[in-house]
C-alpha cells in the first residue's frame, strides 16, 4: 500500500511535537514538508523547535520553512503559560545547524502539492500559511486529498468560552480553509480533551527505553504543570498528534459529517467553530475517541525514535 503524502504546518509546541514525531516514524505516512507557524511562541522560537525536533529525529532531509510572523489581520497571540519560553521547555537540544528552507512557509506549501497529487495538509496551528498559500495560487486545491486540522470544537473553547487557540488567533484564515470547498476533516477540543496526559501515561513511557521515550517524559512533565497551573486541568490533553493518529489508525476516531462555520467578528465569540448537522456538510468532524488505541499509537511511534 502507497504511503499517504503529508505536510505538517505546526506551532512546536509540547503536543506538536509529538505529532511531528509521529509523522516521521509512521509506516503509513510520508512526511513531504514542513512548515511554521507563529501561535505557541513566536515564529523564530516555533522555527528553531521544529528545526531541532527534525534534526533529534534524524530527518533534516525533509524541508522545512518558516512561516507567517502574524496571522492575517490580527494581532500575533502567544501561549508561553502553557509551552514557556522556548515554546519547548522542558528539553535542551543538541546544538545543530541554521537548515531553514529559503522559501517562505506558504511558497513551500505551494511548491510541495504543485510537484505531487493527493497531499493531506495537516495543521496543528493557527491555518495562516494554508490559508496564505490558497490565497496566493488557488490551482493547489486540486493537489489537496483533504485538509486535517487540530482545531475548533463542537462545544466550548478553551482560551475563551467561544473560542478554541488555534482558530482564535486567525480565524480569517481558518474561514478561508473551511470554505474552500477542500475536503476537511476536524479533529477539536470536544474529543482531544478526553486525551489526557496523565501520570499514568507518563510512568507508562518513562518505561520506554528510547530517545523518543526520553523526549516525551521531559516534555509532558513540563506541558503538564503548566497545564494544570494555567487551565486548572488534571493533566494537559495531547491536543496535536490526534491529527496524526486519525491518519494512521481509523478505528481511534468515529467522525460526523457537519456544516462548521467560523465567527470571524469582532465579538466574545470570534473564532468559534460553528458546528450543526445542516447541510452543506463542509467539515468531517471528529465526535468520538478510543483513548485506549490513542496511547498505543503515540507508545509504538515512541519506541521507534530510538
Ligand atoms: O488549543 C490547542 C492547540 O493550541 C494545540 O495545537 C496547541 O499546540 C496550541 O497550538
Ligand atoms: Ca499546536
Amino acid at each position: 500500500m502507497s504511503k499517504r503524502k503529508i505536510i505538517l504546518d505546526c506551532d512546536p509546541g509540547h503536543d506538536d511535537a509529538i505529532a511531528l514525531l509521529l509523522s516521521c516514524y509512521s509506516d503509513e505516512l510520508e512526511l513531504l514538508a514542513v512548515t511554521t507557524c507563529a501561535g505557541n511562541q513566536t515564529i523564530d522560537k516555533t522555527s528553531k523547535n521544529a528545526l531541532n525536533l527534525l534534526n533529534f529525529f534524524n530527518k533534516s532531509n525533509i524541508p522545512l520553512a518558516k512561516g507567517s510572523s502574524t496571522p492575517l489581520v490580527r494581532k500575533i497571540m502567544t501561549c508561553p503559560e502553557i509551552h514557556g519560553e522556548s515554546g519547548l521547555d522542558g528539553f535542551t537540544f543538541p546544538l545543530y545547524k541554521e537548515q531553514y528552507d529559503y522559501r517562505k512557509g506558504y511558497q513551500l506549501i505551494i511548491d510541495t502539492l504543485l510537484n505531487n497529487e493527493e497531499v493531506t495538509v495537516v495543521t496543528t496551528g493557527p491555518m495562516t500559511n494554508l490559508a496564505l498559500a490558497l490565497s496566493h495560487n488557488s490551482r493547489i486545491k486540486n493537489h489537496i486529498k483533504e485538509i486535517v486540522l487540530m482545531g475548533g470544537s463542537t462545544g466550548e473553547g478553551n482560551i475563551t468560552k467561544a473560542a478554541e487557540f488555534n482558530i482564535l488567533v486567525d480565524p480569517e484564515a481558518a474561514n478561508i480553509c473551511f470554505t474552500s470547498g477542500i475536503p476537511l476533516r476536524m479533529l477539536g477540543l470536544n474529543v482531544t480533551r478526553q486525551i489526557l496526559v496523565t501520570d499514568e501515561v507518563v510512568n507508562e513511557a518513562s518505561k520506554i527505553p528510547t530517545r523518543g521515550g526520553d523526549l516525551f517524559v521531559k516534555l509532558m512533565k513540563v506541558f503538564n504543570k503548566n497545564q494544570r497551573g494555567f487551565f486548572g486541568l488534571s493533566a494537559g490533553p495531547l491536543h496535536d498528534p490526534a491529527t496524526i493518529v486519525s491518519l494512521i489508525n481509523k478505528d481511534v476516531f468515529t467522525f460526523e459529517d457537519m456544516n462548521v462555520q467560523i465567527d470571524i467578528s469582532d465579538t466574545d465569540q470570534a473564532g468559534k467553530t460553528i458546528c450543526s448537522y445542516n447541510e452543506p456538510h463542509n467539515v468531517k468532524v471528529a465526535t468520538k475517541v478510543n483513548v485506549e488505541l490513542y496511547w498505543k499509537e503515540i507508545f509504538k511511534h515512541l519506541r521507534r525514535c530510538k
